[in-house]
């Protein structure tokens, strides 16, 4: 039987964290690391090695870029990350051309891999990724607005005393400042979020999900955790073909780009897309959302 493989490009605080994530889940039985700095990524796996003992994945090592080709998952995780009150958004040319010369390496790629892109801006360089390498859309993925739908849950969590995963509510559209809060269609056992929180209440936390990483980044310089866990969740349905809806940025045949949306996740990426119903103010806030990420692309399509 073929080990399950891992391939993570770029070991900064999110690959190296994903790469733990992922091991402590016990997913895959192998996880290879790459990096342009072969000393960090060399470092990255020797103290990761020293974690295997703790789990069911077997191996974790350095790997070159043709042997992370063919990985069952290869996760993007590599470039430039936030700077404190930087947007996301800025990072596109640097982080683009970074994306771009990974692909370039990733050759011949395993026609069965699924490709989950963390680097940001998720949306445009899921996008990007999807022009450049030769798979169905659909087994390229971008981490998207799952971590901050489980901002969000987790402060509904919070301000009720209910448990997270009994808090059914998605922030949908760009990973990053436009991104939209489908609070009308939030539930809580199917009884309407605004129920149990005054909207104007809902809209104040769906703001403080989205300045979320800002504040964090303030303070320490960077995210990891969160995403990284939300990265290795992905993994995990993927990897089981479990089916459960997950908002993750995917190609949108309707707007012909990418963007985050509750999409079914199995063995061969996304499935069906689920677009929750929208408010009329929500639907506006979606085409700023569509609006920021196409003029991203558009930057992009000059360097195809
Ligand atoms: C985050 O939201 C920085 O996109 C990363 O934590």
């Amino acid at each position: 039987m073929k080990p399950t493989k891992i391939a993570i490009i770029g070991t900064g605080s999110v690959g190296a964290t994903t790469a733990y994530a992922c091991i402590m889940r016990n997913i895959a039985a192998q996880i290879m690391l790459v990096d342009v700095d072969e000393k960090k990524c060399k470092g990255e796996v020797l103290d990761l090695s020293d974690a295997l003992p703790f789990s069911a994945t077997s191996k974790v090592e350095q790997a070159t870029f043709t042997q992370a080709a063919q990985a069952d998952i290869i996760i993007i995780a590599a470039g430039k990350p936030q700077s404190p009150g930087q947007k996301r958004t800025e990072l596109l040319e640097i982080n683009g051309k970074i994306v771009k010369s990974i692909i370039e390496k990733l050759n011949p790629i395993n026609p069965k891999s699924v490709i989950i892109v963390v680097s940001n801006p998720v949306d445009p360089l899921t996008w990007y990724t999807q022009q450049l390498i030769d798979l169905p859309k659909n087994q390229i993925i971008g981490s998207g607005t799952m971590l901050d739908s489980q901002r969000l849950r987790n402060l509904i969590a919070q301000r009720l005393d209910i448990g997270e995963q009994s808090i059914h509510a998605y922030i949908i559209g760009e990973h990053g400042d436009k991104q939209v809060a489908a609070l009308s269609a939030g539930n809580i056992a199917d009884v309407p979020l605004y129920t149990f929180i005054p909207i104007t209440e809902l809209q104040t936390m769906a703001q403080e999900a989205m300045r979320r990483a800002y504040e964090i980044i303030e303070l320490k310089n960077c995210t990891c955790y969160g995403v990284a866990s939300c990265v290795a969740a992905i993994c995990e349905n993927i990897i089981f073909d479990t089916k459960r809806i997950i908002p993750v940025s995917c190609f949108i045949e309707e707007y012909n780009l990418c963007m985050s949306m509750p999409a079914t996740i199995g063995a061969n990426g996304t499935e069906e897309i689920i677009k929750p119903p929208l408010n009329a103010t929500e639907q506006k806030e979606l085409l700023i959302s569509i609006e920021s990420i196409r003029s991203n692309i558009n930057i992009l399509k000059n360097s195809l």
